[in-house]
């Protein structure tokens, strides 16, 4: 039986573990999938010693897994971050996740400016994704400056034609607010009934900005779209097959749906 299981440190509320088992499930695969609490201590050890087929990486190791890891996959090297490993190999499917979302939702990215709020690895992994399907312009808000400037010269690098001049069509989360238990808290953006709200948080489902949003007009994308398709890129990467159209993408959001607040 294939093993596979999420690194990170808390580890305790992962949701992983819950879809994948699904999705090896709804595939018939014999295969688990745990949670491993691992320490920066123990990072290296973990990397060269598991005897797992495949592992997902979460905070705090999604950037300094990178100098342990035998090779990366082009995505994950100019994104900096790998939440997938293969074969000693990282990969980043934040991205993939993230851009099946857009698909998904039926959402085109032509011509459209975004802002998004936040800049660590998910901003930056989904900044990548934005660029490579050609939206017109990203601005980021966040909250300290010297991470805000850092993130938006890499964007400039990789997209030469970004204007911070647009007006956004998109807005997407890419903090912890409203995250559990703080489920209070939210963004402090302008938004009306045009902007498409997209958040990464999944837990609680619909978060208070996505309500706020909701309550104007605004369209709203919740955070778990992304975490499922993350989940599924993974997947796809340790199986080495196409999956996602075997999915049933609506029982799996059933079944994570009972676990979050
Ligand atoms: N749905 C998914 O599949 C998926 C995938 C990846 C991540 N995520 C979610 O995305 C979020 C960010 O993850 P990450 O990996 O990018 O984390 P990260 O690298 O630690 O970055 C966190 C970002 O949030 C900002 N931030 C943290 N607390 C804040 C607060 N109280 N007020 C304002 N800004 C705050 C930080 O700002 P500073 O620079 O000022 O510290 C930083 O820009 C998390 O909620 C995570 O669960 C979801």
């Amino acid at each position: 039986m294939k093993q596979f299981a999420v690194i990170g440190s808390p580890i305790e509320h992962s949701l992983s573990p819950i879809l994948h088992q699904e999705i090896y499930h709804q595939l018939n695969i014999s295969a688990s999938y745990d949670k491993k609490e691992v320490t920066k201590h123990q990072l290296n050890t973990f990397v060269n010693t598991n005897k797992l087929n495949g592992f997902n990486v979460t905070l705090p190791h999604k950037q300094t897994i990178l100098p342990f890891l035998k090779s990366l996959d082009d995505s994950a090297k100019k994104i900096g971050a790998v939440n997938c490993v293969y074969k000693g190999k990282g990969y980043n499917t934040d991205w993939i996740g993230f851009l099946e979302t857009i698909k998904n939702n039926d959402l085109s990215l032509d011509d459209k400016s975004c802002v998004i709020i936040g800049a660590g690895g998910a901003a930056r992994a989904i900044s990548y994704g934005l660029i490579k399907n050609g939206i017109k312009s990203i601005s980021i808000k966040n909250r300290t400056m010297d991470a805000e400037q850092k993130l938006l010269e890499w964007i400039n690098t990789l997209h030469p034609t970004n204007s911070l001049n647009d007006k956004p069509n998109i807005i997407i989360n890419c903090t912890p607010l409203g995250m559990w238990p703080k489920i209070n808290s939210m963004p402090d953006i302008e938004i009306n009934n045009k902007s498409t709200l997209i958040e990464t948080v999944y837990n609680p489902l619909e978060t208070k900005w996505l309500k706020y949003g909701k309550n104007i007009g605004a369209k709203t994308i919740s955070g778990l779209d992304m975490f499922i398709w993350q989940g599924i890129a993974s997947t796809e990467i340790w199986m080495g097959e196409k999956i996602s159209e075997k999915i049933e993408l609506e029982k799996v959001k059933k079944v994570l749906k009972l676990e979050l607040c």
